[in-house]
Parts: C-alpha cells; structure tokens; sequence
C-alpha cells in the first residue's frame, strides 16, 4: 500500500531525493521531463543543478536553516531547466528521519506552476502599465485641457477683432457708398435743373423786355411762367431731400411706391439716355425702410444704363415687376444691356468689384444692394443673365413671423 501510496504522488508530483548534503539520490520521470536532464545527468549532481540565478542565496539559507531544523519548508521556487528556460515550482521538503531522529534524507515533492505565475507577473505587468498609463493620461488631459482653454480664448479674441475689423470695414464702405451715390445725386439734380435754368433765364429776360415796355400783361405771364418753372425746381429738389431724410424707423410700406420713387428721382437720365422703362406691379406691402429699396431699385437702374451706354444699346428695354409669391414679394428687373459675363456673374455682388473706369464705378453698388436686401428687408437678392439679358431678383419675406425667423 505504501508503494501504492508512492507510485500515485510520483505520477502527479514532480519528486526527488536529496542525501543531507544536497545530492541528488533519486528522481522521478516528471522531474526529468520539467528540468530536461536526464537521470544520468541528476543522480549524483547537487541539487543547485536546477537553481535559478535569480533566486537570492538568502532564500537557500531559509531553505537550510528550516529542514536541518527538521521541519518542511513550502514555497514556490524559481528554477532553471538544462536549455536555459525558467519554470516554478510550488515545493515542499521535507526531512526524512530515522529511528533515533537523525536526518536520513530530504524528500521534495513539488508540482508545475510555470503557468499561473508567469500569467500573474503578465497581470501585474499590464497592471502597473494600466496604472503608468493612467497616470499619463490624466496628466495628457490636464495639459491638452489647458491648450485647448487658451485656444478658445485666443480664438474667441481673434473672431472678436475681426468682427470689428469688419464691422469698421463695412462703416467705410457705407461712407464710400453714401458719398458715391450723393455725388449721382448732385449730377442729377444738376442735370434736372439744367433746362429750367436756361428756360429761367428767357423768362427773366422776358420780363426785363415787358418792363422796359411797361407791357404789364407779358409781365404777368412771364412772371407765373417763372413760378412755376422755380416751383418745379424746388420739387425736384424735394425729391431728392426725401431721399436722404435719415429714415432709419421700419414701417409697412408699398414697393411700388418705392420703385416709382427711383423712377421719379432718375426721371431724366432715363429721358436722356432714352430708356424706355415698362413696369407691372401688384400691390404688395413689405416691412422696411422705403428708402433703402428706393435706393436698390436706383443702382440696378444706373447699372442698366452704364451697360446701355457702354454696350452701345439702340433699344434700351427695362422691365420692372412686383408679385406675390408665397410668403414673399419678389421683384424682377430686367434689361437688354448686353448681360454680364458668366467670369464676372459670381463676382458682382463683391465689394469694390467693378469692370468700369475708377472715375465710373466704385464697384459698391450691387454690395450695398444686397446688404440693404438681407440686413434691411430679410430677404436676398440675385441675378441671372442670359444672352443679352440681366435679371435681377429681389426676394422680402411678406410675413413678420418669417422676418423673425431670420
Ligand atoms: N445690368 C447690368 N448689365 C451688365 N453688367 C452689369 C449690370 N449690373 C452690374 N453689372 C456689372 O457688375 C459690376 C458691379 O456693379 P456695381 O453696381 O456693384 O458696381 P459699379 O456699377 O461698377 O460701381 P458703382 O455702382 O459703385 O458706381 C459692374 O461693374 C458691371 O460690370
Ligand atoms: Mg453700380
């Protein structure tokens, strides 16, 4: 039963027997399996065959110290195998004593454990890592954190600097546009008054021949005939005074009466250059400032003539219409000015774009206009040409809710 007993713990057990001085006596088969050595190469070698470099002779001592003391030590032992490779192994030692309690041999039993103490170092290794990386990981967020905060502040200061930078742009360019279009005024109003000025100065000629006369009834006649030239001069200038009232309160107002405002302020140029205007409205309300529109409707109008004149247009055409169209009022204006060419059509709505002579255009006309559509009336503005053909299309939301929405 004993040699029962032994073959069981030699077959599951890695087994070997020590004389007291630590030589090898004996060795099972897993022994010589786990440390590669043969039985030959065992038996008679010291025990530290198989000791691990690594393992601190302190533990040897321990080793000693107990089973010369005659107890058994426990422990999980590193070890080396012939071909260099480390295996562990969980052993006890025990002294074998005989009748008189002497040490007769060591008998160590031990078992495989290679692979739970290799996957447990491989845990502790990824966890020291896991915890190395965390470590970095927190300190990666604080610093990408901070660079980030001192990116959104330095952003936040650049998109403030250039919304000034732009918003003092556009003040200039306001200035340029209300300087460019008081000087087309003044050339208007010059242009209206140039006729009553000289039918002005027959009429004061008439009346110094009647009184040098003393005809009183031609006195009379040329003296309302003055009036009324005088009276239609100051109408004129009226009109223009209308124009420029700073109207800077948004009311409902009728776009037709606004278009009919640009006609009556550019009346004469139209007659001059011999531009027959066709208009087609319904009646439609938007909420804005008259003025503003009147002011859109008149830089088309100049624009229409420029191309006329430059194009050398004999039939100068300008259709204007208003309509209803769901939600919004659109106007179309139209001419047969020679249309715009497709490499400038995405161009002209830029500001200071211009393909006219410096001392013609500034090139703020249509970027004033579309400022006025979509900052003044909510709406847009947008052209389309095709042949000898431009139309413009100016979009006003009709309903206060959709203003709003905007
Ligand atoms: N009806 C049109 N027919 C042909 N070309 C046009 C027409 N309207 C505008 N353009 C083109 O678009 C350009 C830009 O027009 P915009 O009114 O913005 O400036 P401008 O008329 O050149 O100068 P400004 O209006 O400042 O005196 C014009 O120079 C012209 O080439
Ligand atoms: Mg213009």
């Amino acid at each position: 039963m004993l040699q029962q007993y032994i073959d069981a713990i030699e077959k599951s057990n890695i087994v070997s027997r020590t004389d007291v001085k630590g030589i090898i006596t004996f060795v099972n088969d897993e022994f010589c399996k786990i440390s590669g050595y043969s039985k030959e190469e065992l038996i008679g070698a010291n025990h530290n065959i198989v000791r691990h470099p690594d393992v601190p002779a302190s533990k040897f001592k321990l080793l000693w110290k107990t089973i010369l003391n005659k107890q058994t030590f426990k422990a999980t032992v590193k070890n080396k195998a012939k071909n260099g490779s480390t295996f562990y192994v969980n052993t006890t030692v025990t002294p074998i004593l005989d009748e008189d309690d002497n040490i007769v041999e060591f008998i160590a039993i031990r078992y495989d454990v290679t692979k739970e103490v290799l996957l447990k170092e491989e845990l502790f290794k990824k966890d020291t890592q896991l915890q190395e990386l965390n470590k970095t990981l927190e300190m990666r967020v604080k610093v990408k954190t901070k660079e980030l905060k001192e990116l959104n502040r330095t952003l936040e200061r650049r998109v403030q600097e250039e919304i000034s930078k732009n918003e003092e742009k556009q003040r200039v360019m306001f200035w340029q546009s209300r300087h460019a279009s008081l000087g087309q005024m003044l050339a208007n109003i010059a242009h209206q008054w140039r006729q009553p000025l000289t039918e002005l100065s027959l009429t004061m000629f008439g009346i110094k021949k009647a009184a040098i006369n003393k005809d009183e009834n031609a006195l009379m006649i040329f003296y309302d005939e003055s009036k009324k030239i005088i009276r239609n001069m100051s109408s004129t200038i009226d009109d223009f005074t209308n124009f420029f009232k700073p109207d800077k309160e948004k009311h409902y107002f009728d776009i037709s009466e606004s278009i009919n405002e640009s006609l009556q302020i550019l009346d004469k140029i139209i007659k001059k250059e011999m531009i027959s205007i066709k208009t087609e409205y319904e009646n439609i309300e938007v909420l804005g400032i008259s003025n503003e529109l009147t002011q859109v409707i008149i830089n088309l109008i100049q624009n229409s003539k420029d191309a006329f004149i430059h194009n050398s247009i004999l039939i100068r055409e300008i259709n204007i219409t208003t309509k209803k169209e769901k939600d919004f009022a659109i106007i179309r204006l139209q001419d047969n000015a020679g249309g715009i060419k497709e490499k400038n059509i995405e161009k002209i709505f830029e500001p200071y774009f211009t393909t006219k002579h410096t001392s013609q255009g500034t090139g703020l006309g249509l970027f004033m206009s579309r400022m006025i559509c979509e900052q003044g009336l909510h709406g847009s503005i947008d052209v389309k040409s095709v042949k000898n053909t431009t139309t413009f299309i100016i979009k006003i939301p009709l309903q206060k809710s959709s203003i709003n929405e905007k």
